[in-house]
Protein backbone atom coordinates (compact mmCIF):
# COMPACT_ATOMS: atom_id res chain seq x y z
CA UNK A 1 0.00 0.00 0.00
CA UNK A 2 1.18 3.47 -0.93
CA UNK A 3 0.11 6.87 0.18
CA UNK A 4 1.28 9.40 -2.08
CA UNK A 5 1.22 13.50 -1.19
CA UNK A 6 -0.61 14.98 -4.21
CA UNK A 7 -1.88 18.81 -4.43
CA UNK A 8 -5.18 17.67 -5.16
CA UNK A 9 -5.78 15.34 -2.52
CA UNK A 10 -4.71 18.29 -0.03
CA UNK A 11 -6.47 21.21 -1.90
CA UNK A 12 -9.67 19.01 -1.85
CA UNK A 13 -9.20 18.74 2.22
CA UNK A 14 -8.71 22.50 2.82
CA UNK A 15 -11.56 25.07 3.58
CA UNK A 16 -9.50 28.06 2.74
CA UNK A 17 -7.91 29.34 0.04
CA UNK A 18 -4.21 28.75 0.08
CA UNK A 19 -0.99 28.68 -2.78
CA UNK A 20 0.04 24.89 -2.13
CA UNK A 21 3.38 24.44 -3.37
CA UNK A 22 4.46 20.42 -3.63
CA UNK A 23 7.66 19.10 -3.84
CA UNK A 24 8.98 15.36 -4.46
CA UNK A 25 12.07 16.33 -2.62
CA UNK A 26 13.37 19.62 -1.57
CA UNK A 27 16.07 21.16 0.37
CA UNK A 28 14.36 22.31 3.42
CA UNK A 29 10.44 23.89 2.90
CA UNK A 30 11.79 26.53 5.03
CA UNK A 31 14.73 27.82 3.20
CA UNK A 32 12.35 27.72 0.37
CA UNK A 33 9.42 29.82 1.93
CA UNK A 34 12.05 31.88 3.52
CA UNK A 35 13.03 32.82 0.18
CA UNK A 36 9.63 33.29 -1.41
CA UNK A 37 9.00 35.69 1.70
CA UNK A 38 12.05 37.96 0.68
CA UNK A 39 10.57 37.93 -2.63
CA UNK A 40 7.07 39.45 -1.45
CA UNK A 41 5.16 36.08 -1.25
CA UNK A 42 1.85 36.39 0.34
CA UNK A 43 0.51 35.37 3.48
CA UNK A 44 -0.83 31.34 3.12
CA UNK A 45 2.13 30.46 1.05
CA UNK A 46 2.75 26.86 1.79
CA UNK A 47 5.33 25.08 0.80
CA UNK A 48 4.90 20.83 1.37
CA UNK A 49 7.68 18.34 0.18
CA UNK A 50 7.98 14.55 0.62
CA UNK A 51 11.27 14.98 1.49
CA UNK A 52 13.88 17.13 2.50
CA UNK A 53 17.18 17.08 1.97
CA UNK A 54 18.27 19.89 4.75
CA UNK A 55 15.81 19.25 6.95
CA UNK A 56 16.38 21.69 9.92
CA UNK A 57 15.11 21.76 13.18
CA UNK A 58 16.04 23.95 16.71
CA UNK A 59 19.82 24.86 17.36
CA UNK A 60 20.21 23.86 13.38
CA UNK A 61 20.13 20.38 14.23
CA UNK A 62 19.01 17.97 10.99
CA UNK A 63 15.79 16.85 10.85
CA UNK A 64 15.52 13.33 9.57
CA UNK A 65 13.25 13.92 6.36
CA UNK A 66 12.90 10.56 4.32
CA UNK A 67 10.19 10.02 1.62
CA UNK A 68 7.50 8.56 1.61
CA UNK A 69 6.59 8.68 5.17
CA UNK A 70 6.87 12.46 7.14
CA UNK A 71 5.13 15.65 6.05
CA UNK A 72 7.36 18.55 6.04
CA UNK A 73 5.60 22.07 5.53
CA UNK A 74 5.99 25.56 5.86
CA UNK A 75 3.34 28.10 6.09
CA UNK A 76 4.24 32.02 5.37
CA UNK A 77 2.43 34.04 7.94
CA UNK A 78 2.69 37.99 8.66
CA UNK A 79 2.20 38.59 11.99
CA UNK A 80 0.42 41.38 13.83
CA UNK A 81 2.04 39.92 17.06
CA UNK A 82 4.46 41.47 19.01
CA UNK A 83 7.96 39.38 18.12
CA UNK A 84 8.72 38.25 21.53
CA UNK A 85 5.34 36.59 21.22
CA UNK A 86 6.61 34.28 18.30
CA UNK A 87 6.65 31.00 20.18
CA UNK A 88 2.78 31.75 20.28
CA UNK A 89 2.81 30.95 16.34
CA UNK A 90 4.55 27.64 17.62
CA UNK A 91 2.81 27.02 20.32
CA UNK A 92 -0.91 27.34 18.14
CA UNK A 93 1.21 25.06 15.59
CA UNK A 94 1.51 22.17 18.28
CA UNK A 95 -2.02 22.56 19.22
CA UNK A 96 -2.98 21.91 15.40
CA UNK A 97 -1.26 19.13 14.92
CA UNK A 98 -2.04 17.54 18.26
CA UNK A 99 -5.82 17.75 16.94
CA UNK A 100 -5.52 16.62 14.25
CA UNK A 101 -3.35 13.47 14.93
CA UNK A 102 -5.94 12.87 17.66
CA UNK A 103 -8.59 13.00 15.13
CA UNK A 104 -7.30 11.21 12.69
CA UNK A 105 -5.25 8.08 14.62
CA UNK A 106 -7.47 8.32 17.65
CA UNK A 107 -4.41 8.22 19.86
CA UNK A 108 -3.73 10.72 22.81
CA UNK A 109 -0.61 13.07 22.16
CA UNK A 110 1.41 14.64 24.75
CA UNK A 111 2.75 18.47 24.17
CA UNK A 112 6.66 19.07 25.02
CA UNK A 113 6.71 22.83 25.61
CA UNK A 114 7.20 24.28 23.64
CA UNK A 115 7.65 22.84 19.99
CA UNK A 116 7.57 18.94 19.97
CA UNK A 117 4.16 16.53 19.63
CA UNK A 118 4.40 13.12 21.34
CA UNK A 119 2.89 9.58 21.67
CA UNK A 120 3.70 7.94 24.22
CA UNK A 121 6.26 10.12 25.08
CA UNK A 122 8.38 9.88 21.40
CA UNK A 123 8.08 12.74 19.25
CA UNK A 124 6.55 12.79 16.50
CA UNK A 125 6.40 16.10 15.23
CA UNK A 126 8.78 18.64 15.77
CA UNK A 127 8.29 22.57 14.81
CA UNK A 128 10.13 25.24 13.91
CA UNK A 129 9.35 29.18 13.61
CA UNK A 130 11.52 31.49 12.23
CA UNK A 131 10.85 35.20 11.43
CA UNK A 132 12.44 38.41 9.70
CA UNK A 133 11.14 41.65 11.68
CA UNK A 134 10.18 45.09 10.78
CA UNK A 135 12.02 46.45 13.36
CA UNK A 136 12.51 45.25 17.56
CA UNK A 137 7.86 45.95 17.58
CA UNK A 138 6.50 44.03 14.36
CA UNK A 139 7.32 40.78 12.36
CA UNK A 140 8.00 41.26 8.47
CA UNK A 141 7.28 37.84 8.04
CA UNK A 142 7.49 34.59 9.43
CA UNK A 143 7.73 30.82 8.57
CA UNK A 144 6.41 28.29 10.14
CA UNK A 145 8.02 24.89 9.76
CA UNK A 146 6.50 21.70 11.14
CA UNK A 147 7.43 17.95 10.34
CA UNK A 148 5.15 15.17 11.20
CA UNK A 149 6.99 11.53 11.40
CA UNK A 150 3.21 10.56 10.11
CA UNK A 151 4.53 6.56 9.01
CA UNK A 152 7.69 4.81 10.15
CA UNK A 153 10.15 5.20 7.11
CA UNK A 154 10.82 1.93 5.41
CA UNK A 155 14.33 1.69 6.84
CA UNK A 156 13.23 2.72 10.20
CA UNK A 157 14.19 5.61 12.06
CA UNK A 158 17.58 6.58 12.14
CA UNK A 159 20.38 5.13 14.26
CA UNK A 160 20.15 8.45 16.51
CA UNK A 161 16.32 9.08 16.92
CA UNK A 162 15.01 5.71 17.16
CA UNK A 163 14.45 5.47 20.79
CA UNK A 164 13.07 8.67 20.84
CA UNK A 165 11.14 9.36 17.78
CA UNK A 166 7.85 7.37 16.70
CA UNK A 167 5.12 7.64 14.20
CA UNK A 168 1.18 8.32 14.21
CA UNK A 169 -0.02 5.69 11.91
CA UNK A 170 1.05 1.84 11.84
CA UNK A 171 -0.53 1.45 8.24
CA UNK A 172 -0.49 3.17 5.27
CA UNK A 173 -3.56 4.31 3.97
CA UNK A 174 -4.14 6.01 0.47
CA UNK A 175 -4.64 9.45 1.12
CA UNK A 176 -4.11 9.48 4.71
CA UNK A 177 -1.21 11.80 4.72
CA UNK A 178 -2.78 14.44 2.24
CA UNK A 179 -5.82 14.50 5.05
CA UNK A 180 -3.69 15.02 7.91
CA UNK A 181 -2.01 18.00 6.17
CA UNK A 182 -4.92 19.45 5.08
CA UNK A 183 -6.51 19.33 8.41
CA UNK A 184 -3.45 20.64 10.50
CA UNK A 185 -3.60 23.66 7.93
CA UNK A 186 -6.97 23.64 8.67
CA UNK A 187 -6.69 24.06 12.40
CA UNK A 188 -4.04 26.29 12.33
CA UNK A 189 -5.60 28.51 10.67
CA UNK A 190 -8.63 28.81 12.64
CA UNK A 191 -6.38 29.41 16.04
CA UNK A 192 -3.90 31.90 13.92
CA UNK A 193 -6.98 34.28 12.59
CA UNK A 194 -8.21 34.00 17.03
CA UNK A 195 -4.69 34.08 18.23
CA UNK A 196 -5.60 36.99 20.59
CA UNK A 197 -8.46 35.37 22.38
CA UNK A 198 -5.34 32.78 23.36
CA UNK A 199 -8.08 29.50 23.84
CA UNK A 200 -6.09 27.38 22.25
CA UNK A 201 -3.94 27.55 25.50
CA UNK A 202 -6.60 25.30 27.70
CA UNK A 203 -6.17 22.44 24.81
CA UNK A 204 -2.29 23.30 25.13
CA UNK A 205 -1.61 22.73 28.95
CA UNK A 206 -3.85 19.82 28.99
CA UNK A 207 -1.81 18.01 26.73
CA UNK A 208 1.53 19.54 28.18
CA UNK A 209 3.30 16.61 29.15
CA UNK A 210 5.59 19.20 31.42
CA UNK A 211 3.57 21.01 34.12
CA UNK A 212 3.86 19.96 37.17
CA UNK A 213 6.95 17.80 36.41
CA UNK A 214 11.08 17.83 37.49
CA UNK A 215 13.16 19.03 34.47
CA UNK A 216 16.16 20.02 33.56
CA UNK A 217 16.42 23.25 31.74
CA UNK A 218 19.26 23.65 29.61
CA UNK A 219 21.21 26.93 28.91
CA UNK A 220 24.24 27.28 27.49
CA UNK A 221 25.05 23.24 27.30
CA UNK A 222 24.44 23.39 31.50
CA UNK A 223 21.88 21.64 33.06
CA UNK A 224 19.43 23.10 36.05
CA UNK A 225 16.86 21.31 37.96
CA UNK A 226 13.63 22.74 37.93
CA UNK A 227 9.80 22.07 38.46
CA UNK A 228 7.81 23.15 35.55
CA UNK A 229 4.88 25.44 37.28
CA UNK A 230 2.72 26.76 34.84
CA UNK A 231 2.63 27.99 31.11
CA UNK A 232 1.42 31.81 31.12
CA UNK A 233 -1.16 33.26 28.84
CA UNK A 234 2.00 34.14 26.42
CA UNK A 235 3.48 30.37 26.46
CA UNK A 236 6.32 31.16 29.14
CA UNK A 237 7.18 28.29 31.04
CA UNK A 238 7.26 28.88 35.11
CA UNK A 239 10.01 27.21 36.43
CA UNK A 240 11.44 27.14 40.04
CA UNK A 241 15.08 25.81 40.97
CA UNK A 242 16.29 23.87 43.88
CA UNK A 243 17.01 27.09 45.51
CA UNK A 244 12.97 28.42 44.98
CA UNK A 245 13.90 31.25 42.66
CA UNK A 246 11.28 31.33 39.92
CA UNK A 247 11.94 32.25 36.31
CA UNK A 248 9.80 32.37 33.21
CA UNK A 249 11.21 30.79 30.18
CA UNK A 250 10.67 32.24 26.95
CA UNK A 251 12.19 29.75 24.85
CA UNK A 252 15.23 27.26 25.39
CA UNK A 253 15.42 23.98 25.84
CA UNK A 254 14.11 21.35 28.49
CA UNK A 255 14.15 17.40 29.10
CA UNK A 256 11.39 15.86 30.90
CA UNK A 257 12.04 13.29 33.50
CA UNK A 258 10.00 10.25 32.59
C1 LIG B 1 12.63 20.55 15.79
O1 LIG B 1 12.27 19.40 16.05
O2 LIG B 1 13.58 21.11 16.37
C2 LIG B 1 11.90 21.31 14.72
C3 LIG B 1 11.84 20.56 13.45
C4 LIG B 1 11.17 21.32 12.33
C5 LIG B 1 11.22 20.54 11.02
C6 LIG B 1 10.42 21.17 9.94
S1 LIG B 1 10.20 20.10 8.58
C7 LIG B 1 9.57 21.39 7.62
C8 LIG B 1 10.42 22.60 7.93
N1 LIG B 1 11.62 22.59 7.12
C9 LIG B 1 12.72 22.48 7.86
O3 LIG B 1 13.88 22.44 7.42
N2 LIG B 1 12.41 22.40 9.15
C10 LIG B 1 10.97 22.46 9.35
Amino acid sequence: MKDILTKEGILNNLTEDFNVLLFDEIDSTNLYLKNLARDGADEGTVVIADSQTLGRGRFDRRFHSPKNCGIYMSILLKPTLHPQDAVLITAAAAVAVSQAVEKLSCKKTQIKWVNDVLIDNKKICGILTEGSFKNADSFDWAVLGIGINAYTPENGFEEDIKNIATAVFEEKETGLRNLLCAEIINNFWNIYKNMPQKTFLEHYRNHSCVLGKEISVIKNNVSTYAKALGIDENCRLLVEYTDGTKEFLNSGEISVKI
